[in-house]
C-alpha cells in the first residue's frame, strides 16, 4: 500500500508509529545509544548527552507553552509531563557543562520553526514524550543499574510523576491524535516532520560518537 492510501486507512497514532519504525530501528541501534546501555560511557559522557537534552527540551517546553492554546498542538501540550525539572535535578547529580553542539542548535531550531503549524510541533513532541514514556521507562532503568544509582538520583528525567501508569497515558495521547482534524496531506506532513526528529536525535547521537574516546568506560 502506498503512504498516501495507508494515510486514508490507519488513524494518525497508527501512522505515525508504522511510519517511523525503520527511523525507530535506526535510533536504537546508534552506537552512542549502544554503548550507554552497555555501561560504557562514564558519568562525564552522559552529562554531556544530558546537557544537550536540555536545551532540547527547553525548546519543547518554551514552545509548547506558546502553543498551549493552538487548536492542533494543545491535544498533546500537558505540563504535567514537562521534563525541564527533571532535568535539572539529574543535571545536579552528574554536573552541568557547557559545550558546542552544531546537532543541538539544528534540532532547537527546527522545533522552534514548529510553531508555525501546529501539526509540526505534535511530531516533535509525539517522538520525544511518547518515546520517553516507552523504550525511555527500560532506558532509564538500564542506566540506573549501569551507573549503580539508588532511589531515582540520576534518572529522574525517565520518572513521570504524574503519570503513574504510562500505558494509559500512552493509549489517551493515541486517542487525542486520532481525535485530530487533519486531512490526508496535513497527517503526511506530521508523518514528515516525525522522520525529520528521529534524524535529529540521530544527529545528536552521532555527535555524540565523535566523543567516545573521551568518555569510555
Ligand atoms: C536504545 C534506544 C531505544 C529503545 C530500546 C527503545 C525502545 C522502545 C520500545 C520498547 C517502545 C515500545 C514499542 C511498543 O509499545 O510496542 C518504543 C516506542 C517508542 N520510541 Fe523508542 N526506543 C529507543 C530509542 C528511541 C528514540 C531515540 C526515540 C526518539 C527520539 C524513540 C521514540 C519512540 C516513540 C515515539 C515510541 C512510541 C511509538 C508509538 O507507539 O507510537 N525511541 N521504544
Amino acid at each position: 500500500m502506498t503512504l498516501v492510501a495507508e494515510s486514508r486507512e490507519t488513524s494518525l497514532s497508527a501512522l505515525l508509529r508504522s511510519g517511523s519504525q525503520a527511523e525507530h530501528t535506526a535510533a536504537e541501534g546508534s552506537t552512542f545509544m549502544s554503548e550507554l546501555l552497555a555501561g560504557r560511557i562514564d558519568g562525564a559522557g552522559y552529562a554531556h548527552f544530558l546537557g544537550l537534552l536540555r536545551r532540547v527540551y527547553e525548546a519543547l517546553e518554551t514552545t509548547a507553552a506558546e502553543l498551549a492554546h493552538d487548536p492542533v498542538a494543545s491535544a498533546v501540550v500537558d505540563p504535567s509531563i514537562e521534563r525541564l525539572a527533571a532535568i535539572d535535578a539529574d543535571l545536579d547529580h552528574w554536573g552541568r557543562v557547557t559545550v558546542d553542539s552544531p546537532a543541538t542548535d539544528a534540532y532547537v531550531a527546527r522545533i522552534r520553526a514548529s510553531a508555525a503549524w501546529g501539526g509540526l510541533f505534535v511530531a516533535h513532541h509525539y517522538t520525544r514524550y511518547l518515546g520517553d514514556l516507552s523504550g525511555g521507562q527500560a532506558i532509564g532503568r538500564i542506566i540506573g543499574r549501569e551507573f549503580g544509582l539508588d532511589g531515582g538520583v540520576g534518572t529522574a528525567f525517565y520518572s513521570f510523576e504524574n503519570v503513574p501508569k504510562p500505558k494509559l497515558y500512552k493509549d489517551a495521547y493515541r486517542a487525542r491524535l486520532d481525535a485530530l482534524p487533519l486531512d490526508d496531506a496535513g497527517r503526511l506532513r506530521v508523518l514528515d516532520e516525525v522522520k525529520a526528529v528521529f534524524a535529529l536525535n540521530g544527529g545528536l547521537f552521532a555527535e555524540m560518537t565523535t566523543h567516545l574516546d573521551r568518555y569510555t568506560r
